[in-house]
């Protein structure tokens, strides 16, 4: 799986959906990088784990004292690096590491961030310092579920405990304390049949990475059928659930 996994987004390269027109409606307000910026001062010592091509900690990161950022693609760092150059008094360093894996020192940071990507919480808690954070955003088993029961598969469709409750399990056995944990709703309206089409290409939401990889198919019949469904004055509806976690050293 992990595997599959790398090639995937060594192929894609980039976490960028500035191309995909959508809106997004709040239906929740727990937000990721304002836990962070609460959590967080201009001293602080911050890792981000699966970081992408750095577009949303570039944007949305407060300003801390310095951010490691890190992923297992090349292709990742590559372009988070290019992207760094819009943001020359970002205090970011961009490096190749295995969240699961991962090699850095012990009681070093005072907050580790992972948005959307697999963690290891013992890793995580050794190397955070005594009270340390942990803040944590995912996608769960019910994200786009209308979608996923249409096609009969999808991201965690089969999973038999949901995302969120591995990763609280994972964290409580690693010792973390005071671990909290929300349900993120939030729907989006994309503009056309061809932005939402967009999505489920870049994305494993449909299908998993290895097929995405090689054949990333979407039949046409069941994507018409969810359209028909959930298509407004708005855009077409996908109704996405998050969920959100903090945790304490
Ligand atoms: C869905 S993207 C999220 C990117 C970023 N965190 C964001 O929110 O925009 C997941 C990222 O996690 C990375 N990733 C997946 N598994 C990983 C692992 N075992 N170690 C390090 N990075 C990993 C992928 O390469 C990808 O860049």
């Amino acid at each position: 799986m992990e595997e599959s996994e790398l090639n995937f987004y060594q192929t894609i390269g980039d976490w960028d959906f500035s191309q995909i027109k959508y809106s997004t409606e709040k239906i929740t307000n727990w937000n990721f990088y304002k836990i962070i910026e609460e959590n967080t001062n201009e001293k602080s010592i911050c890792l981000d784990l699966g970081t992408g091509g750095g577009e949303n900690i570039l944007k949305n990161y407060p300003e801390v004292g310095m951010i490691i950022a890190t992923d297992f693609s090349d292709e990742m760092i590559k372009t988070a690096k290019e992207n760094l150059k819009r943001y020359p008094t970002k205090n970011v360093k961009f490096i190749k590491m295995d969240n699961l894996n991962m090699k850095v020192p012990n009681d070093l940071f005072n907050l580790v961030s992972a948005r959307h990507t697999v963690i290891d919480a013992k890793q995580i808690y050794d190397c955070l310092t005594e009270n340390g954070i942990v803040v944590i955003e995912g996608v769960d088993k019910k994200d786009c579920w209308d979608l996923k029961r249409i096609f009969k598969r999808g991201q965690a469709y089969n999973d038999e405990f949901s995302i969120s409750e591995q990763d609280y399990k994972g964290l409580e056995k690693a010792g973390f304390k005071q671990i909290k944990r929300v349900e993120i709703l939030e729907n989006e309206y994309y503009e056309t049949e061809a932005d939402l089409m967009a999505l489920l290409q870049k994305t494993p939401i449909i299908n998993d990475f290895s097929k995405i990889h090689s054949n990333n198919s979407i039949e046409l019949d069941l994507f018409n059928e969810y359209v028909k469904k959930y298509k407004s004055e708005k855009g077409i509806l996908l109704k996405r659930v998050l969920y959100g976690i903090v945790a304490k050293k």
